[in-house]
């Protein structure tokens, strides 16, 4: 699978995912650590762990019990590497399962907040624990099976109650953890992973945005040498990120291409102009293509239809201008190292719920070669990359936006003049946020266009009007989020200048879902 091939070694912490929805989130508390660390399947290769070189590893919990006949296994290469193990809740129970120790369902599922009791351990083993000397610490479970019996070599170092928490063998140096040390509800995790990063596994804090940047840099001017370059410039972080590296790393080499889909948000085409036109000299072309756009949407209604006709519409627009620059060989692209692994997650089993990505067979029909920079950064670290190439900070922390734009943020069929009072309304929302310090205390906010009529009064006037919808949500990884809970004056406030300033709309709403059940955006 993927290796971050283009920078110099970094001696990865290695995760083994066994299914847990928490494997990104212990390689970014890992990276926040400085250290470089990456997510593969558990079914990887020896060949493939040899090509990592990982200093130690991590694995993950998941969903399955290792008692059940065809529970997922840590392959024998794992062990026979040699670096420092820890395994994490299901990664716990398959290193005492797999090495001689027993495990046992639990009379009931233990989830949330627990008080461990740290053992006493002799003083020749204190060294090597992953707790300091407290005697007891608070932390977040979520499992049901627990170990009952140690592989040998083993000792307990902490217990919850009667049960074994936490588990080491001091010579092998294997860790195992019944909680999570990598969610915010474990006070102290961040300590632990740190013990275990640095003292056990020796790794060097390497993994820092400068260094990042300048063999970033180095890999491109090297991969590219003196030929052209063509970027699709969506205008979103991501793609901003990648532009601005080329342009540093291979200058006039690069040409961005910006269609405009009609289906951005209020003034956005005018700011990337200010922006990347006019301030950083960008060589970036923008494509007016806002009647084609609003013509294959005529009359569609189904969101993923929406989706493949705008993926569509922007492929033809893109060839069509990239064929102006016929001697170009590469294509970059912002992947970032969440879609690497949503990718391959799916590959090896979880579903897709909603296409995303606009131009994915791109490469292939246009005889491309692809460069794609930030293919191993997590959003986090695209943004301080953006910041330390100088990007605005506002145009860093924007909101994540579809691809799609707004064709599936009006649900239904996209006309001209219902994008013209999603468009305001957004920006109302917008607006206000900002103005009361909301907008990067939430993750994503947006409002949405909902064609369905209610009754109104305007003035003295009875209106028979559609609605529109607004959804604010926090999220550490966009796979699940929660609603943010903003204050009811602002609210109040939006909701009032919306129905004023926004003709032909006399009801707003607030969505209070969760994803899951719901997704973030509404179709
Ligand atoms: P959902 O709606 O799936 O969204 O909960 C999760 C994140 O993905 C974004 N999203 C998209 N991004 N093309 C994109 O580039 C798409 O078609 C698309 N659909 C959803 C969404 O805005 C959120 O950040």
């Amino acid at each position: 699978m993927v290796n971050a091939s283009f920078l110099k070694p970094h001696s990865p912490i290695l995760i083994l995912d066994f299914g847990s929805q928490y494997s990104q989130l212990i390689a970014r508390r890992i990276r926040d650590l400085g250290v470089y660390s990456e997510i593969h399947s558990y079914m990887l290769t020896e060949k493939e762990l040899r090509d990592i070189a990982p200093c130690g590893i991590i694995l993950s919990g998941g969903p399955d019990s290792i008692n059940q006949q065809h529970a997922p296994k840590i392959p024998k290469a794992v062990f026979a590497y040699g670096v420092p193990i820890l395994g994490i809740c299901y990664g716990m129970q398959a290193i005492a399962m797999q090495l001689g120790g027993q495990v046992q369902a639990g009379k009931h599922a233990e989830f949330g907040f627990s008080k461990l009791q740290i053992v006493d351990l002799p003083q020749a083993l204190k060294p090597h624990s992953l707790f300091s000397c407290e005697k007891t610490v608070d932390v977040w479970m979520s499992h049901g099976d627990h170990v009952s019996a140690l592989p040998p070599g083993f000792y307990v170092e902490a217990r919850s109650g009667k049960e074994i928490a936490a588990i080491m063998d001091p010579k092998r140096r294997y860790y195992g953890l019944q909680f999570h040390p990598e969610v915010t509800h474990t006070p102290q995790g961040q300590l632990f992973l740190k013990r275990f990063v640095f003292d056990i596994c020796h790794c060097s804090s390497n993994w820092q945005p400068k260094e990042i940047i300048s063999e970033l840099i180095q890999d491109i001017r090297q991969k590219i040498k003196n030929e052209k370059i063509i970027l699709a410039f969506s205008g979103g972080v991501d793609s901003a990120v990648v532009a601005t590296l080329l342009h540093q790393a291979v200058g006039e080499q690069l040409q961005c291409i910006f269609v405009d889909t009609g289906l951005l948000r209020k003034n956005e085409t005018q700011e990337i102009k200010s922006i990347f036109l006019e301030k950083y000299h960008f060589k970036l072309s923008i494509v007016d293509a806002k009647k084609d756009f609003l013509n294959v949407l005529k009359g569609v209604f189904d969101p993923e239809e929406k989706r493949k006709r705008v993926g569509e519409m922007f492929i033809r627009i893109f060839e069509e201008e990239a064929k102006k620059y016929g001697e170009c060989r590469w294509l970059a692209q912002g992947t970032i190292y969440s879609d690497v692994i949503e990718s391959s997650a799916a590959s090896y089993g979880a579903q897709i719920i909603k296409s995303h990505h606009n131009v994915g067979g791109l490469p292939s029909r246009m005889n491309l070669k692809l460069l794609e920079p930030l293919r191993y950064l997590f959003k986090d670290e695209v943004r301080k990359l953006g910041l330390l190439l100088g990007l605005p900070k506002s145009w860093v922390y924007r909101h994540p936006f579809p691809g799609a734009g707004l064709a599936i943020r009006v649900l239904g069929e996209v006309t001209e003049n219902v994008l013209e009072k999603l468009r305001i309304a957004d920006a109302i929302f917008i607006e206000e946020l900002k103005k009361n310090n909301f907008y990067e205390k939430v993750s994503q906010a947006f409002a949405v266009f909902i064609p369905v009529n209610s009754v109104g009064v305007i003035g003295d006037a009875r209106q028979y009007a559609p609605i529109i919808g607004l959804r604010s949500v926090k999220t550490e990884d966009f796979m699940t989020a929660s609603w943010s809970d903003l204050p009811y004056e602002m609210l109040a406030t939006i909701s009032r200048r919306i129905v004023n300033e926004v003709t032909g709309v006399s009801r707003v709403v607030y969505d209070i879902t969760g994803k899951p059940p719901a997704t973030i955006e509404w179709e």
